[in-house]
This record gives C-alpha cells, structure tokens and sequence, in this order.
C-alpha cells in the first residue's frame, strides 16, 4: 500500500480511538501503538515530553520500540533541535548529524515533529526512527503534523 493510503487510514483509526479523550498519556500511547503497528519500517515510535520541572529538557514519554534514553536536552539530538526550533526535522541518515543521539544503533534516519497544546504551548516532541536510510519526507511531515494538531491542540 502506498504510504498516503496508510496515512489516511491510521488517521481514521487515531481520531476514532482519541476522540473524546482528554488525557494526554493515553492519546500519546493511542498514536505511538497504531502509527508503530501501521508501518513496517517504524522502528521507534514516541513522544519525549517536555519536563514542566527541568529547564529546557526533555523526558521520555509513551512509545514503542527497544529502550530509549529518558533525558534529552534542547541542546542535543534531532529531538533537541525539533524542540528548540519548533520546527519539523527530517534526517535522511542519522550518522551525518551533528550531535545525534544513538539510543539504538539500528536507527539509521528520522523524523522528529514538534507538538503543541491548544494554547500553542510546546508539551512534547514526536519522534520516530528507522533502521533503513532516507525513510522519511514531506508526506510523513504532512501527515504526522496533522496528526497530531488534531489529537493534542483538541
Ligand atoms: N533519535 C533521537 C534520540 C532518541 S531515540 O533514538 C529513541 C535524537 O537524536 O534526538
């Protein structure tokens, strides 16, 4: 299947199972199982959220996949740079970037989506791995930020 096919369809199921559910633990784990059991090349998929008691940090929320690192900073990683930018990153291969973060070396690209509440406050970035390289490109940004424009600034 095509990956906008796939898209359109794990939409569908993430509004059906988050629709009228406020808890943001319980959507962050909803997204992270059907986006991860939707595609096969997912590897890791999850949130960091950021931590409401540390300055500019960034703790590991619900996901799916092998052992992710449980503190990230601003400073650091392709999370880092999503949540100080508050901008989209897409890194066609993980091992050319600066200050990537090799929690798993089967990770070779990923795309990390920032994610904000209704009041346009940052609560979490969006990350998702690959082991194969050039994963992913517009549509995942396309997709992903409607996603979870939908599910989080509800
Ligand atoms: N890829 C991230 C680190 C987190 S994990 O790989 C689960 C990064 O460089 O920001």
């Amino acid at each position: 299947m095509q990956k906008e096919s796939i898209y359109k369809q794990v939409e569908a199921e993430i509004y059906h199972v988050t629709e009228g559910e406020n808890n943001i633990i319980a959507n962050m784990a909803s997204v992270s199982c059907l986006l991860n059991l939707a595609f096969e090349d997912f590897f890791w998929v999850g949130f960091y959220i950021v931590d409401p008691k540390k300055e500019r940090e960034l703790v590991v929320g619900p996901y799916q996949g092998t052992l992710g690192c449980l503190r990230i900073s601003f400073d650091r990683g392709v999370c880092g740079a999503a949540a100080q930018s508050g901008k989209t990153q897409i890194v066609a291969n993980v091992h050319d970037f600066p200050g990537h973060i090799a929690c798993d070396s089967q990770t070779n690209s990923e795309i990390v989506v920032p994610v904000y509440n209704k009041k346009n406050e940052l609560i979490a970035v969006f990350d998702v791995d690959s082991t194969k390289l050039c994963t992913f490109d517009d549509i995942d940004k396309f997709w992903l930020e409607k996603i979870l424009k939908t599910v989080f600034e509800k």
